[in-house]
């Protein structure tokens, strides 16, 4: 009898220490947590959710102090992002490194705390956009705040990373595959000398990645199937390797690029990935779902790209809508979200990646404006100012549903006005004198959504419209080259031809 107890209690354990295996293999995908939105959802209701579907990951822009607040005593690992506005300071001044880590790492690293694996010093600070403003003060600002972390007893578990873009490698059009990879030659050393310090430090190269974008500045040439993962008739040769989607074919870039380096095995975390579900002909449910699943399949699949086999470490991007971001690279950059902004889930995914069709969980309890909207009054004769007020609204608000190939780009004028009157009301917390534009508009307690078009009512979280009395902070995310579309474009044109 105490035998097979003794037995039945080791297999429990061997199978306990089986499931742990399988956690903690790393399989499993972190999440970008974006902000810039006008209402935001109480940060402890989001981290349950993220606990509640099994985000294990998670990256932050910003050492937000609210949600590191509310991710403690959690084991979600963080990588907590230092915006690139900080970096000339903290490469001129060890001493601001050292505060920053002090008080937005080591403040949270007692037991009970937030589990910060990684520091991301900056965001893309390579964009050609930015026209080398973080060229010369990147990699000092890696060093520095790797040194503080080290000084705080904290070098061992936090590592110090920078996510790039993925323009900073490519391949050149006389040779436009992946194992041509290298990093473009203005930014080669630079690069270079960063890998060697990441490297020798034991951190990762972290990289963005957007297949969409290559859909978007494709103009109709680039291969829908070469987006997505569930296979290409007309897959891409490179010597012995076969390529069926761009995401694989970006990295391998990135991977030919370190080899040449003489960094073959650099750890590569895809710090950004996803699909945007509205704002462009392209950008819909069907697809970002399709996109989505696919990816979470093929990353925790372990059969890695052509050139690295094993699991692919990604954050997708991202949690929830951002209806306050720069539309200067497109609409759809509001439109990333898995979860609306209210933090319903927009679709499906099984986030462990086994196709099982399990749905997500929304956040819980929460709380919504009174049930109204402020619609175009019926009645209005003098339609001479509409334009004026539509414009007014929108620029105040998020009208990037109307446009062309959007969700709501099938109403009427009239129906447009009321959209535009509802958004500006909706994110201004539906105050008093919110719902006038020169008398043209009304409150109504009737739904003016339609299947494809929803008129939203906001959460009820103080809107920062209201708090700042101004338009939202909105941090310019710039539209960077994206060569490696460029080439890529070339190159699936040029197999079309061959075959
Ligand atoms: C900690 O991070 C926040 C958010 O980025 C920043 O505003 C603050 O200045 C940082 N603290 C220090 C001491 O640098
Ligand atoms: C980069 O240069 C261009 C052209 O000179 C300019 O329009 C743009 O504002 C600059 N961007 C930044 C971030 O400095
Ligand atoms: C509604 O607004 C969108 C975006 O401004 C525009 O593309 C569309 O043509 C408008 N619809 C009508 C019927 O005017």
């Amino acid at each position: 009898m105490a035998q097979t107890i003794l037995e039945s209690s080791y297999s429990l354990l061997l199978f306990i220490f089986f499931i742990m295996t399988m956690v903690y293999n790393g399989k499993s995908v972190g999440v970008n947590w974006g902000t810039q939105a006008t209402n935001q959802l109480p940060p402890e209701k989001v981290v349950k959710m993220l606990t509640d579907n099994g985000f294990d990951k998670l990256k932050l822009f910003e050492a937000d102090e609210t949600i590191l607040n509310a991710l403690e005593g959690t084991d979600i690992e963080v990588m907590l992002g230092i915006p690139n506005k900080m970096l000339n300071k903290m490469s001129e001044d060890p001493d601001a490194a050292a505060s920053w880590v002090d008080s937005n790492v080591t403040r949270y690293s007692n037991k009970g705390g937030v589990n910060i694996k990684f520091v991301a010093v900056g965001n893309e600070p390579f964009l050609q956009a930015y026209n080398g403003s973080y060229l010369h003060s990147t990699l000092p600002a890696l060093k520095n705040i790797q040194e503080a972390l080290n000084n705080a007893g904290l070098g061992s578990k936090v590592k110090a990373t920078v996510p790039f873009n993925s323009d900073v490698y490519y391949s050149p059009d006389s040779n436009p595959v992946p194992s041509a990879g290298d990093f473009r030659s203005e930014l080669r050393d630079i690069t270079i000398e960063i890998i060697q310090f990441l490297y020798t430090n034991d951190a990762p190269f972290t990289v963005n990645s957007y297949p969409f974008l290559s859909l978007y500045y494709g103009n109709g040439f680039f291969p829908v199937d070469f987006a997505f993962f569930d296979g290409s008739n007309k897959p891409v040769r490179d010597g012995d390797m076969l390529y069926t989607n761009v995401f694989d074919a970006n990295l391998d870039t990135l991977v030919s690029a370190l080899s040449k380096a003489g960094y073959p095995d650099t750890h590569i975390i895809v710090g950004e990935v996803g699909w945007p579900t509205d704002g462009d002909k392209n950008a819909n449910i069907q697809n970002a779902k399709r996109f989505n699943q696919g990816l979470l399949q093929h990353a925790l699949s372990g059969n890695g790209t052509p050139l690295r086999k094993g699991t692919i470490d990604i954050y997708m991007f991202s949690l929830i809508d951002e209806n306050a971001k720069s539309v200067a690279p497109g609409s759809f950059e509001r439109h990333w979200g898995i979860f609306e902004y209210d933090g319903k889930p927009k679709y499906e995914l099984d986030l462990s990646g086994l196709q099982e069709n399990k749905g997500l969980i929304p956040v819980e309890g929460v709380e919504y404006l009174l049930k109204r909207w402020c619609v175009l009054n019926p009645d209005a004769s003098n339609l001479e100012d509409l334009p004026k007020n539509i414009d007014y609204a929108c620029s105040l608000s998020d009208c990037t549903p109307l446009g062309y190939g959007s969700s709501c780009n099938h109403l009427s004028v009239e129906g447009n006005a009321s959209y535009a009157f509802n958004m500006y009301y909706q994110v201004h917390d539906q105050e008093n004198g919110g719902c006038d534009f020169s008398g043209l508009a009304m409150v109504t307690d009737k739904d003016p959504s339609d299947e494809k078009c929803e008129f939203p009512v906001m959460v009820a979280y103080g809107s920062s419209l209201l708090l700042h009395g101004d338009t939202p902070d909105v941090l310019v995310k710039i539209i960077g080259g994206y060569m490696f579309i460029v080439f890529l474009l070339y190159l699936s044109i040029g197999e079309y031809q061959i075959h």
